[in-house]
């Protein structure tokens, strides 16, 4: 496919999505009604949030549809007597189904996305929002333009850490706020790449719809390592931008309320896992903010040591929010949210660990489906942290330092 075709292909493929966005009117569900559960994609993720959902009382799951035959006999194994698709609009098609999750690969989320609102299901679809920015862009406006309830799958948004430093910040402990920092980061051993998953022997054509895998991607011959690894290459993935910056951005422009970034800036490159694989292992994201601020997120695939978290820096205290990094003395480790007083502006204050609860994200939505609230995580925050790492993968693709509006204006590609 020329870069022009292609381009025209995405372009036609976002019409063509858009152009059938009718919602209908989904069943009104009272206090005490079960909600009926459909899932799209239900790999790794898919299969802990079905747990997760069949967990939550008074819900059922009735459907998935997956294009992997091998994931049907999977769910049935946790979930028996569920039907099942190899194509999601005839799961859609489904009147008893009141909501939806999503748990596909990233290139797949718009169409999953736009598909379950124009059948009129309430919708939980797993981060990053979309592949893209104009998909993020359509996906929004239709959410917004529909009466449906969508949480995306940043669970960070109901951790009761994020519930503490909001109110540190808004009970001004933290003061000013000129730069945040965060990493993650990550170890294999030696010669197991990250995130590589073997392909099963039963990963065969006959036992995989891979158009729908493609889903408007350039045609080819069926590519079992493609399918399983999806997460390798630009065309179906941003890397460990959209799988984990994205968490963190969203937790750290929640926290401070942040609207988009300004600017984008990243570096790396594929120097650790040099298995063929597209999206850098190592990177440094650089994101300027309105108002005199600056969000680091570093991150590395060839050593663990520090984990993830992140550093907000203000003039009256400092945010730590870690998880994983275990505590020398106490010998804890596990998610911890603390405040430490800056003393020279704020003398008599004192160190604070945060103590609030986390809240059930699933368990947040499905009360939500019910009571037609706004979830912990909306379509907005969904929307915010897409484009903000967006714009850093585009930074780093075109080698340049990346404006908001740059970004807008670039058409996606792979
Ligand atoms: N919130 C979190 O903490 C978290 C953690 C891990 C993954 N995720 C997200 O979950 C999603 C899935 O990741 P994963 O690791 O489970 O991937 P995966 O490859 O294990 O699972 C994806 C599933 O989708 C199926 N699929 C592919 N194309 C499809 C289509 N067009 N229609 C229906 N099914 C299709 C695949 O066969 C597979 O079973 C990604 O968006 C990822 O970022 C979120």
């Amino acid at each position: 496919m020329t870069e022009n075709t292609r381009r025209d292909f995405l372009k036609q493929a976002a019409l063509g999505t858009a152009a059938f966005l009718a919602y209908p009117t989904a069943r009104a569900l009272g206090a005490n009604d079960r909600v009926r559960v459909g899932m799209i994609g239900v790999g790794n993720r898919g299969q802990d949030l079905l747990k997760e959902v069949m967990a939550v009382p008074n819900t059922q799951l009735v459907a998935i549809a997956d294009v992997y035959s091998r994931r049907h006999d999977e769910a049935k194994q946790l979930a028996p007597g569920i039907s099942t698709f190899d194509d999601h609009r005839r799961l859609l098609d489904m009147k008893d189904i009141d909501a939806v999750i999503v748990a596909s690969p990233l290139h797949t989320h718009a169409r999953h996305f736009l598909d379950t609102l124009a059948a009129g299901k309430d919708l939980y679809s797993e981060k990053t929002l979309t592949w893209s920015i104009p998909e993020a862009e359509q996906c929004t406006a239709a959410a917004k333009a529909s009466s449906r309830v969508v949480q995306i799958g940043l669970q960070w948004e109901s951790s009761g850490a994020l519930a503490d430093a909001r109110k540190w910040i808004k009970d001004g402990m933290v003061g000013k706020v000129t730069q945040v920092n965060s990493w993650m980061s990550r170890n294999t051993p030696h010669g197991k790449g990250q995130w590589v998953r073997a392909v099963p022997s039963d990963c065969t054509p006959q036992n995989v719809n891979w158009s729908a895998f493609l889903n408007g991607r350039p045609d080819r011959p069926f590519d079992p390592y493609r399918l399983i690894n999806w997460r390798l290459f630009w065309e179906f993935s941003g890397g460990n931008v959209t799988e984990n910056a994205v968490h963190q951005f969203a937790w750290i422009m929640s926290a401070l309320d942040l609207p988009l970034p300004t600017a984008a800036y990243m570096s790396g490159g594929v120097f650790s896992e040099k298995d063929g694989r597209e999206v850098p292992d190592t990177i440094a994201i650089t994101l300027d903010f309105p108002n005199d601020l600056v969000v680091t997120w570093q991150s590395t695939f060839s050593n663990s040591h520090y984990e993830l978290g992140e550093h907000v820096l203000g003039s009256d205290g400092t945010i730590e929010h870690t998880w994983g990094e275990s505590d020398m003395t106490t010998a804890e480790s596990g998610e911890r949210v603390r405040y430490f007083p800056e003393k020279v502006n704020r003398s008599h204050g004192a160190a604070v660990l945060g103590k609030a609860p986390a809240q059930d994200h699933m368990g947040n939505w499905i009360d939500c489906v019910r009571s037609r609230k706004t979830p912990n995580a909306p379509v907005e925050i969904g929307y915010r942290s897409a484009v903000a790492v967006h714009m850093a993968n585009l930074a780093f693709r075109q080698k340049q330092r990346v404006t908001l509006d740059m970004a807008k204006a670039t058409k996606p590609d792979f």
